[in-house]
């Protein structure tokens, strides 16, 4: 439960931020940079991303936070061989609990490959000096407006709150208290924990939303941009056991996030790393990112990094554990370029912008290149092959479709088990089936995919998501839209 701010924080905003005095905007290969090389002029020892299968927690199927590498750093089980670190971490999110796959391509935010850019203390410094660091990148390296940001610690965090203060000079409206799991990070349910406090930015009152901590916090206005966490307890068996031995500092910024910021932009998607991967989408399939072509494009752009990186890190598509979340992620990349016309294997053809693009920050991706590019043509190459078969078996099931229909469970289950076709595109088929010709409004009043899942026997807790077979571009288009707020961990780009 969030505690609601006592005065909401309102004020009008053109578009874009303000930004350091240069003439170009920062790519995301600068603002990586900065971010680096600004905690590594703070003694911070600049370590290269851990990959993205955990070596040291085999109970977790990806690394999906900055500080999952330095785990046993923070918990005394090992002594780190430096007092800071600071990296970028190659981060997924694609399966177990943290599982956005399906929101991929549709909204403005969700990204299955995303880095993680931290500063980390090991029982060196604390709340103070991370607080005054943050601060300072923020405001003077990346030059973001004092105006526009804001903060939440946690309800009773007197000592971050004072230190806001003193650092920022914010007013306590500036300044919200949360209680509860969104302002107290805990890596699982074991493992180190402690309070946070947040720093968001402030889109402008063009946007819908409120402040953290009111009631319209779920809307897009105010996005999270650093969690700085004082990692103090450990948890096992999700109940708190020890005070750590040295208090100590995690921090995660999304670097994907940080960059729409600093580009002035909404989505993810609009950012100079992914307008070049899109560029080289449109041209491979000779169509534009427009309409409902959009989402497909963006899942391509998407799935291409995540695929080309779990490669590089060794996983091979397969049926079981890791190998299937790649297969999975894969395919439904693929399915998306069949949707766009592509005659051929498409995404080892894109494997070259991405290397150009981010191969000098990751040395090991320009080294699997060859590999990365035979393995997804081969896996191209063998999906085309059951795509036919699942088709000819899904034209059959949707026969005489009239609105209102349902596509049977068994079906949907074994076009997505055994034909690997991922569950939007099965709605979007089944929408377009039995709407040849109507209009989206039309569309929308189809039965949920929930009521769908339940018949598979399958069913599992999942938010709606925009994925209903209606084209949608981003968040920004449909702000209402309950799949577009699914409480802050939407806005959340990491668990
Ligand atoms: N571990 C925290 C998070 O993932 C801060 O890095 O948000």
């Amino acid at each position: 439960m969030a505690s609601r701010a006592a005065t909401p924080y309102m004020a009008c905003f053109p578009k874009a931020p303000r930004l350091k005095a240069r003439d170009a905007m920062p790519s995301l290969n600068e603002i990586r940079s900065t971010f680096l090389n600004y905690f590594a002029a703070d003694g911070h020892e600049k370590v290269h991303s851990a990959p993205l299968v955990p070596q040291n927690d085999p109970t977790l199927l990806f690394v999906n936070a900055g500080m999952v590498p330095f785990k046993d750093y923070f918990t005394g089980a090992a002594k780190p061989p430096y007092p800071r670190a600071t990296s970028s971490q190659k981060c997924v999110r694609a399966g177990g609990k943290h599982n956005d796959l399906d929101n991929v391509g549709y909204t403005a935010r969700h990204l299955t490959f995303f880095e993680m850019l931290g500063n980390f203390s090991f029982g060196d410094y604390f709340k103070e000096h991370a607080i005054e660091r943050a601060w300072n990148l923020v405001t003077r390296d990346f030059d973001l407006d004092p105006k526009r940001l804001m903060v939440t610690v946690y309800i009773d965090d007197d000592e971050a709150a004072a230190i806001w203060k003193k650092v920022a000079g914010f007013s306590d409206d500036k300044i919200v208290r949360i209680a509860g799991s969104d302002n107290f990070w805990a890596m699982g349910e074991n493992g180190p924990c402690g309070p946070c406090t947040e720093i968001f930015w402030d889109h402008g009152d063009s946007v819908p939303g409120g402040p953290p901590g009111s009631p319209d916090e779920d809307g897009d206005r105010f996005v999270e941009i650093w969690n700085n966490v004082f990692m103090q307890f450990e948890k096992e068996n999700d109940e708190i056991v020890r005070k750590l031995e040295k208090p100590s500092i995690d921090t995660g910024m999304g670097l994907e996030r940080m960059t729409t910021v600093l580009q002035g932009v909404h989505s993810v998607y609009e950012t100079d790393l992914f307008k070049t991967l899109i560029a080289a989408s449109e041209d491979a399939t000779s169509t534009r990112a427009e309409g409902e072509r959009k989402p497909s494009h963006q899942v391509i752009a998407d799935h291409l990094r995540s695929s080309s990186f779990l490669i590089a890190d060794g996983v091979t598509p397969s049926n079981e554990g890791r190998g299937y979340v790649l297969r999975r992620i894969m395919r439904r990349a693929m399915r998306h370029a069949h949707l766009l016309g592509a005659s051929d294997p498409l995404m080892h053809r894109l494997v070259p912008t991405l290397v150009a693009e981010m191969g000098a920050a990751y040395p090991e991706l320009a080294r699997a290149q060859a590999f990365i590019e035979d393995t997804l043509k081969q896996e191209e190459i063998r999906f085309r092959t059951t795509l036919s078969k699942g088709m000819a078996l899904f034209d059959t099931a949707v026969q005489g479709f009239r609105p209102g229909d349902m596509l049977d469970g068994q079906t949907a289950f074994t076009l997505s088990d055994t034909y690997g076709f991922p569950l939007d595109l099965t709605r979007t088929r089944r929408a377009a089936a039995a709407f040849p010709s109507t209009s989206k409004a039309s569309r929308r009043r189809w039965p949920s995919s929930a009521s769908a899942r339940a018949r598979t026997g399958r069913a599992r807790a999942r938010r709606p998501t925009p994925a209903n077979g209606w084209p949608c571009a981003t968040a920004w288009d449909r702000p209402s839209s309950p799949a577009m707020t699914p409480s802050r961990d939407r806005a959340r780009s990491w668990p």
